[in-house]
C-alpha cells in the first residue's frame, strides 16, 4: 500500500528522506479520478524512479468561476487502489486549506505567450492556476522527475517552459496520450458524457485523423488543415467546436506552413462537456511523422 500523505511538511520530508538515501524521486501530479492515462504516467515514473509520488488535488485555482470545480469527479478510495496497483510509494492528497492557507494566494506563476492561445484564450487564468500549483508541488517535492501527459499538450509546453525559465530542479517528462479503444482521449471528464454523447465523442479523434491524412497527402497550409478538421467536427450536430488550431508545438505560436514540430489541437463541447484532444506532427519536407497516441484500435 502507498503511504498516504496529507501535509506539505510530510511530503517534503518523505522526498528529502528518499533522496538522502540515494533514491530518485518521481512525481505524478493529478487531479484524481484516475484512469489509464494517469496510470501510464505512474508506470513511466515507476520504471524510471525509486520513490514515486502521485499527487491528487483538485486545484481550485485553475477553474474559472463558471467551470466544473464543484462537480469535478472524485474517488479517493479508488484512486488509492489504482496507485497501489501501479506500485506507487506515496499518495499526496492534501486539503485546499493545506495547500492554500490563504486563498487565493497573493503569489502566482504566469508563463507569458504560450498561455495566450488555445485553452488559454477560452479559460482566462487557467494556466496561471496550473503553473502556480505545479510550481508549489515542485518546490515541496524538491529535485525530481515529473511526469505529464501529452493529452494536455499546451499544459506540457507551459510547464516545460516554466521549469526552464525558473531553473527548477525538475526534469519535466512528456508521456504518450492514452486513448479509449474507439479513439476517444481518456479523460476524467468523459464521466460526464451520456451514452449517446459517448458514442459521438470518438468523432473528435476521427476529425484529427482526417487532418493527419490530409497532411500525409501533402497539405502544408495550417489554415487549410484547420478548415478540414473544423468541417469534419461540424458534421456532428452534437459537437460544438471551440477551437481547431495548428500551432508550433513548443512555443504554441501561430504558424502558416507546416514544418518542424507542429501541434494540431482541438477543444470541442459535446453537450456541456468540454473535451480536448490533439495530434503532434513532425513535418520535414515530404516526410510526416504523426503521434496519434496509444491504446486505440488502429
Ligand atoms: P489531470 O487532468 O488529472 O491530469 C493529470 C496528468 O495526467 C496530466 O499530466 C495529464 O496530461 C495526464 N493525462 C490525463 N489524461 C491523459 C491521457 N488520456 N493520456 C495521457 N496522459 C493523460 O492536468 C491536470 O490534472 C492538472 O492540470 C495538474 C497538472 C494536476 C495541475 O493541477
Amino acid at each position: 500500500m502507498p503511504v498516504i500523505i496529507t501535509t506539505v511538511a510530510a511530503l517534503r520530508a518523505a522526498c528529502s528522506a528518499a533522496r538522502s538515501e540515494g533514491r530518485s524521486v518521481g512525481l505524478v501530479p493529478t487531479m484524481g479520478y484516475l484512469h489509464d492515462g494517469h496510470r501510464s504516467l505512474m508506470r513511466a515514473a515507476r520504471a524510471e524512479c525509486d520513490f514515486v509520488v502521485t499527487t491528487i488535488f483538485v486545484n481550485p485555482l485553475q477553474f474559472g468561476p463558471t467551470e466544473d470545480l464543484d462537480r469535478y469527479p472524485r474517488d479517493l478510495e479508488g484512486d488509492i487502489a489504482a496507485c497501489r496497483d501501479e506500485g506507487v510509494d506515496a499518495v499526496f492528497a492534501p486539503t485546499v486549506l493545506e495547500l492554500y492557507p490563504q486563498y487565493p494566494p497573493a503569489t502566482t506563476v504566469h508563463v507569458a505567450g504560450l498561455t495566450d492561445a488555445l485553452c488559454g484564450s477560452s479559460r482566462p487564468g487557467h494556466f496561471d492556476g496550473v503553473t502556480t500549483i505545479v510550481a508549489k508541488l515542485f518546490s515541496i517535492a524538491g529535485p525530481c522527475r515529473a511526469y505529464f501527459g501529452r493529452k494536455d499538450a499546451q499544459q506540457l509546453a507551459v510547464i516545460t517552459r516554466m521549469a526552464a525559465d525558473l531553473d527548477l530542479a525538475v526534469d519535466v517528462i512528456g508521456c504518450p496520450l492514452v486513448r479509449e479503444h474507439d479513439g476517444l482521449a481518456r479523460s476524467s471528464r468523459n464521466a460526464y458524457l451520456d451514452p449517446h454523447q459517448r458514442e459521438v465523442a470518438p468523432a473528435i479523434f476521427a476529425a484529427l485523423r482526417a487532418g493527419v491524412d490530409a497532411v500525409r497527402a501533402g497539405a502544408r497550409s495550417a489554415r487549410a488543415l484547420e478548415a478540414i478538421v473544423t468541417e469534419r467536427l461540424a458534421a456532428h450536430p452534437e459537437l460544438r467546436v471551440e477551437y481547431a488550431e495548428v500551432r508550433d508545438a513548443a512555443t504554441i505560436a501561430p504558424i502558416e506552413r507546416l514544418e518542424g514540430q507542429v501541434l494540431l489541437a482541438v477543444a470541442v463541447f459535446c453537450g456541456s462537456t468540454r473535451l480536448i484532444d490533439n495530434v503532434a506532427l513532425r513535418v520535414s519536407g515530404e516526410s510526416v511523422d504523426a503521434d496519434l497516441g496509444i491504446g486505440w484500435n488502429s
